[in-house]
């Protein structure tokens, strides 16, 4: 995302709670002014400057395993904290950071994941980010479903499906709009057709 801002000419402002992650993705980015990722806690982070466009890729929860130099999580990582609902005010304590520096009548881009907790059932993640926004005074304006290869995840099918798990095969990228939605044809350029 920073590179691709970078590449556009925009400023591009990033928290991220890896140092080893910062300086590669620093050291990528060197070309670029103002593309810069700082090493903090996003819970705790009050972004610099108001955005005209707000992202995040969070983790799923403990679907993958984020390590620093040292091979230990940092403290803070969202996916060490040992409960779902610890994971989930901590993001959504970042994200209402993240809320306060939007511009109005901007959007708020996320790519984000459910997963299942030790009693099997989903935690609802994808569907508390939804109730989250909402209750933020934000606008849940697309709701976008990325298709993972159906040929892996249906290959694995074979283990799950005895317990009547079947594969989940997307993730979700919503778009959260913050103001007033009657302003974004004004505001926006026509994109044309797709
Ligand atoms: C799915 S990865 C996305 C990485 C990156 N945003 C990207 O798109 O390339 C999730 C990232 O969240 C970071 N992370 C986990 N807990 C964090 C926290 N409390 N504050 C900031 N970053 C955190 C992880 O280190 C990991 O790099």
């Amino acid at each position: 995302m920073g590179f691709v801002a970078g590449g556009c000419g925009f400023e591009y402002e990033s928290s991220e709670i890896r140092q080893n992650q910062c300086d590669a993705n620093n050291a990528i980015c060197q070309d670029f002014d103002n593309v810069i990722w700082t090493k903090s806690n996003t819970a705790l982070y009050i972004p610099e400057k108001m955005s005209d466009l707000t992202f995040s890729c969070p983790p799923y929860y403990k679907v993958e395993t984020y390590l620093d130099y040292d091979g230990k999580p940092p403290e803070g990582e969202l996916n060490s904290y040992p409960t779902y609902a610890e994971f989930r005010d901590m993001l959504f304590a970042g994200y209402a950071n993240a809320i306060k520096a939007m511009k109005d009548n901007t959007f708020f881009v996320i790519m984000t994941g459910d997963s299942r907790g030790k009693d099997g059932g989903y935690y609802g993640c994808e569907a508390e980010h939804e109730l989250f926004f909402k209750s933020q005074g934000l606008l849940i304006y697309n709701r976008i479903v990325y298709l993972e290869s159906e040929f892996t995840r249906r290959a694995q099918a074979k283990k799950t499906l005895g317990a009547r798990k079947w594969p989940k095969c997307e993730q979700k990228i919503y778009a959260f709009y913050k103001g007033d939605a009657d302003k974004i044809k004004e505001l926006y350029p026509a994109i044309g057709r797709l």
